[in-house]
């Protein structure tokens, strides 16, 4: 069946992180009917192989592309880092994931050339935003750090706890004496750090979130292949997840800012 404007724009997770991508989705585009999946029963991708993070990818995009979408964005930024070539391979509609989207707006800010960022293991040993902004703009200097423990930190609802700080201040310490200026939030659930890490730079960095750049891109995408929601309804906002684990809704709920509704348990 071919994807119509009205077909459904696929979302893909590792887990419930990339809630706060369609989060940032809704805001740009509050009429798009959306389908989420998070593989949560084999969260967190950060640590693991680039081989077997790729293999999960093509099984994520597989399920989403059996929901007739129209466009599929990887929320996770660890699978955009290492799989973005599986997903395109798989899908016979655009791909948008959050790696270049977040590069771009990283070299559109920075005024000294001097960009960090912040991701999980995976993301940051890829290299793959250094890689892209390398072909921006090759005299833009890149400070890479992982910052792992932020995602359990997060998702315990700790984004203004002491322990928080402190962690941040030990990750973050040897950026802040490389004087960038801009630093990619590169993953899903950093955003709701943002105040926090922005403490740690005394505010005078600017926090690219790469949800929100997405949300752009894909947006201008849809424009140009005329295929946007003509519609003015309420979306249809589809939840599907490969585990419903405890204090899923709540946390869910913290990252999309609002009700999940009805949430799907599947088998890949
Ligand atoms: N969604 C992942 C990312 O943005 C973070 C969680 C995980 O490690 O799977 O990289």
């Amino acid at each position: 069946m071919k994807a119509t404007p009205s077909s459904p724009i696929g979302v893909f997770d590792s887990g419930i992180g990339g809630l706060t991508v369609v989060r940032a989705l809704t805001r740009r585009l509050p009429h798009e009917n959306i389908v989420y999946f998070g593989d949560t029963a084999r969260v967190p991708y950060g640590p693991k192989s680039s081989q077997t993070v790729r293999e999960y990818a093509a099984q994520d995009a597989d399920f989403l592309l059996s929901k007739n979408i129209k466009l599929v964005v990887v929320a996770c930024n660890t699978v955009s880092a290492v799989a973005l070539d599986v997903v395109q391979k798989h899908a016979q509609v655009p791909v948008i994931g959050v790696i270049q989207p977040g590069a771009a707006a990283a070299a559109a800010s920075t005024v000294k050339r001097r960009v960090g960022v912040i991701g999980t293991t995976g993301t940051i040993l890829s290299n793959a935003h250094a890689n892209i902004l390398r072909l921006i703009d090759p005299t833009i200097t890149v400070f890479a750090t992982p910052c792992p423990l932020f995602v359990p930190l997060v998702e315990e609802g700790w984004i203004e706890h002491k322990a928080t700080q402190l962690i941040a201040r030990e990750y973050l310490f040897p950026l802040t004496l490389e004087k960038i200026d801009t630093l990619i939030l590169g993953c899903t659930h950093y955003p709701l750090l943002m105040p926090l890490i922005g403490d740690v730079f005394h505010n005078n960095v600017t926090l690219i979130d790469p949800g929100e750049e997405t949300a752009n891109e894909v947006e201008a995408t849809l424009d140009a292949l005329k295929l946007r929601n003509p519609s003015t309804a309420r979306p249809n906002l589809q939840f599907f997840v490969s585990d419903i684990p405890h204090k899923f809704t709540e946390i869910g709920e913290r990252f999309l800012g609002h009700k999940l509704g009805r949430i799907q348990k599947v088998s890949l």
